[in-house]
């Protein structure tokens, strides 16, 4: 396996369990000290974010600062020679061929990312690529029930909501066969997924109360054709203060962000709630990315 190979992350089916452990260790010592020395000094990473992005965008961006790496960045189309027509494919040729250390990607389905991976020298870090998978969000969640509830495996993670357009949701179901928690959805019958067989909780308390993490997902209106009463939503399957009575007082909350608060989950249960994990998971992505990007340039 060349290192291009075995160092991209592009799903999680081909990920190891080892490796995954292994990304977990580091980031426990990461988070001790985030500034331990790395061969990353001197080198550059590419950062394209052909898609909006604040969590996973900036926590690349940091953590290639803490280990002296110079981030290229693309973001969105403006500025760049996206905006004369150059197509996504010979804008990451072109940025490779500058010879970054890696190149860490977001974008929709129009890219693909396995094919790109075949063509570049690098290894290739998949952040976020259309409804097909965000395995470093799968990661920094999975690490950071981890971190609160002692292990993974055998956690039950009930996601809720808009899980048929989720990355999110799809990184999950490959990590819980990898590390062994169960996955279930939950939510309104047009935001489920046709695409996996997983547990369906249609009732959401019978949910709340299997659970040992409640992770809300946006609700993302534009990709739906039949529109779905936002208030009815909100009551049925929302993270309000009312709803989450069900879910157990050792359970975790959480959300991948961007959050439509007053939907998928009210102000009050993100700010109050000692359940909620929210700002964790992506203080915890900053370590699992700077954790990623250490292997791939040759550990610690
Ligand atoms: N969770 C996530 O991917 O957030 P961003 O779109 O802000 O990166």
């Amino acid at each position: 396996m060349s290192s291009r190979t075995q160092h991209s992350i592009i799903d999680l089916v081909s990920l190891e369990k080892e490796k995954i452990n292994r990304l977990f260790s580091t980031a426990d010592q990461l988070a001790l000290n985030p500034f331990i020395p790395s061969k990353g000094f001197g080198k550059t990473g590419a950062l394209l974010f052909f898609e909006a992005s604040t969590r996973t965008r900036m926590s690349f961006e940091t953590a290639c600062a803490q280990i002296g790496v110079h981030p290229m960045l693309l973001d969105g189309k403006s500025g760049s020679s996206l905006e004369k027509g150059e197509t996504l494919e010979d804008t990451v040729l072109n940025v490779a061929a500058m010879k970054p250390a890696f190149v860490v990607i977001r974008s929709g389905d129009d890219l693909d990312f396995n094919d790109i991976t075949t063509k570049l020298q690098m290894p290739v870090i998949n952040a976020g690529w259309g409804k097909k998978g965000h395995p470093t969000q799968a990661l920094l969640d999975a690490y950071t029930i981890r971190k609160h509830l002692g292990k993974i495996e055998g956690q039950k993670v009930l996601i809720v909501g808009d899980a048929r357009h989720s990355r999110v949701a799809a990184s999950h179901v490959e990590l819980a066969a990898k590390l062994n928690y169960e996955v279930a959805f939950c939510g309104p019958e047009g935001f489920l997924p046709e695409r996996f067989d997983v547990k369906v909780f249609k009732n959401f308390s019978e949910g709340l109360a299997w659970a040992t993490v409640a992770m809300a997902l946006r609700v993302q209106l534009e990709r739906h054709v039949t529109k779905y009463s936002l208030a009815n939503y909100r009551k049925n399957f929302g993270f309000t203060v009312e709803n989450l009575k069900g879910l157990s007082d050792k359970a975790l909350i959480m959300h991948p962000g961007p959050i439509n608060q007053g939907t998928e989950m009210d102000t009050e249960v993100l700010q109050k709630d000692s359940r909620c994990r929210v700002l964790d998971q992506v203080s915890n992505g900053v370590l699992i990315r700077q954790a990623i990007l250490l292997e791939v340039l040759g550990g610690l």
